[in-house]
């Protein structure tokens, strides 16, 4: 259940907050969250009780997706600061007890990577231009892409390009936007450009390395149709012939005894986002990824049976190839729990956020917390002239896509930018609505029944209930159709009630933490709807 587990490494059941940088804390007061801000803010993680904080790129990047277009793969965008600041956030957090794990974006560069502008320089056929995904224009038909793979973005995953000295044009292959071309995995002196740029981050002392889109880097060898069903929105793109080809798996392989090989408790995380859970867990058989993202709960409607249903498959596949999942539940590409399960309530107290909370880091195995999470933040809705996203404009304007959730943190109840910046800076990269110092950390520190007080209580528990139970596995608990309920051992229970009326629970001995007030009266406990208990079993 915890990383504090006799025994246990901290990947496999710890607890890892994800800093979107741009919007966690601005150090320098140019409305840009940064790395000395992450570093200053570190204590406050400590009182929060997670074992690893995991920072979004903060490379030179032209920001065409939020920094997952990387100009560089070793340095720091000066927005974000430097090197020197890095090291420093590194040292920091080790003397914190805090791992640190970073992004690394092997899919695709950006269009302004050496690499790539290399490539355009570069004839057809050449080795600069055989890093990337580039294919011939059909002189019959030279406004027709080479397949019908669509970006995640939006329109063709293709671009044609002009080649040097009368060359024929050429297309290359972008399944994010157009400024971030996908490199070919293929290329043997591509794959050891990056055995050494996982090598310079080790060297630099961090702990673990987030792979992101890990299970695309291999495409289909014959480039074939992708067929009717592509979507749009990314996360539900899967079994499609640019995802999850067997060359990955050897890649990670590879990966892993080069990571295992140096001191420390390094680990690979994976975001594979497969849908199929055991597909999914084949990524983490024991000699591949140490970890991979499980979605399956923030893919999950609030419906018990849903629940119960996806926690079962995804916990058995992993048990069969002996990993244990990384639930997740936000993330800066998702909509906030609070909006998405029209949160009972509302307000920074909102009921089914809070009882997913509860239901997520009772499970066994890791758990991901996306910042502000653990403040009830809701997903916010930018007017159209603030949006960032590469997904508005690639949509026509009709999808509005992720930024809601990447509004920059209130730290206190007042002030300019409630303390995101210091006073006197520009504004937010993306404005702050009205009333948001509302779900201050200020704000809910000094208030026991806050959404941060549960998810600090949660954490702490959980590591306590962690050294009793450890990687207990979970068994069910018939408490109702509308009931998630379980044990862990015999030690800790877990019930979840997803209906709309409440329900009586027998059994519960004494309860050690719930998303409402709940207590047991005349041998049952009523537990309330949109709400979650954890107890020790009579
Ligand atoms: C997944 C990241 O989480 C997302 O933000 C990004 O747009 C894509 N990968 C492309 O790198």
């Amino acid at each position: 259940m915890t990383g504090s587990a006799p025994g246990e490494l901290w990947w496999r059941g710890g607890v890892c907050y994800q800093v979107y940088v741009r919007s966690f804390a601005d150090s320098d007061g140019d409305g840009v969250g940064d790395l000395p801000g992450v570093t200053a803010r570190l204590p406050y993680l400590v009182s929060l009780g997670v074992d690893a904080v995991w920072l979004t790129p903060f490379y030179p990047s032209p920001m065409a997706d939020g920094g997952y277009d990387v100009a560089d793969y070793r340095g720091v965008d000066p927005a974000f600061g430097t090197l020197a600041d890095f090291d420093a956030l590194v040292a920091d957090a080790h003397r914190l007890g805090l791992r640190v794990v970073c992004d690394l974006v092997p899919n695709h560069t950006s269009d302004r990577h050496p690499w790539f502008r290399e490539a355009l320089a570069a004839p057809p056929g050449s080795p600069a231009r055989r890093r990337y995904v580039f294919r011939p224009v059909d002189d019959h038909d030279p406004d027709r892409p080479p397949n019908d793979w669509r970006s995640a973005f939006g329109g063709s995953a293709w671009r044609r390009v002009p080649s040097p000295d009368g060359w024929p044009d050429e297309w290359y292959l972008h399944l994010f936007s157009p400024e971030q071309p996908d490199l070919n995995w293929d290329n043997p002196q591509l794959r050891a450009e990056f055995r050494k740029i996982v090598r310079c981050w080790l060297d630099r002392g961090v702990d673990g390395l987030c792979i992101d889109m890990a299970h695309a880097l291999f495409k289909h060898p014959d480039m074939v149709d992708a067929g009717a069903g592509q979507h749009i929105e990314f996360r539900r793109n899967h079994l499609m012939p640019f995802f999850d080809q067997p060359g990955v798996h050897g890649l990670y392989r590879q990966w892993r005894t080069m990571v295992d090989a140096v001191p420390g408790e390094r680990a690979l995380i994976g975001e594979v986002c497969l849908f199929d859970a055991d597909r999914q867990a084949r990524y983490v058989r024991p000699d591949e990824l140490h970890q991979a993202f499980t979605f399956e709960l923030l893919e999950c409607d609030w419906f018990a049976p849903a629940l119960r249903d996806t926690i079962g498959r995804t916990l058995e596949a992993y048990r069969r190839v002996g990993a244990r999942p990384a639930w997740v539940l936000n993330s800066h590409d998702a909509t906030r729990t609070v909006t998405r399960y029209g949160s009972g309530g509302g307000g920074p107290r909102a009921a089914r956020a809070r009882a997913a909370a509860l239901l997520m880091l009772a499970l066994p195995g890791a758990a991901y917390v996306y910042q502000g999470e653990e403040l009830g933040l809701p997903q916010v809705d930018l007017p159209d002239e603030a949006l960032r996203d590469p997904i508005w404009e690639r949509s026509g304007r009709t999808v509005r896509g992720r930024d809601g959730s990447r509004v920059p943190i209130p730290w206190t109840a007042d002030g300019e930018t409630y303390a995101f910046s210091p006073d006197g800076a520009d504004p937010p990269w993306l404005p702050q609505p009205d009333g948001w110092g509302a779900w201050s950390v200020q704000r809910q520190t000094a208030d026991p029944a806050s959404t941060l007080a549960l998810y600090r209580a949660a954490i702490r528990l959980r590591r306590k209930v962690g050294e009793n139970i450890g990687a207990a596995e979970l068994t069910w608990w018939d408490a109702g159709p509308d009931v998630v309920a379980f044990r862990r051992g015999d030690g800790f229970g877990c019930a979840v009630n997803t209906g709309g009326g409440a329900v009586p629970l027998t059994g519960v001995g004494r309860v050690l933490l719930a998303s409402v007030p709940a207590e047991p009266a005349g041998g049952a406990l009523l537990l309330p709807p949109d709400a979650a208990v954890w107890f020790i079993p009579a």
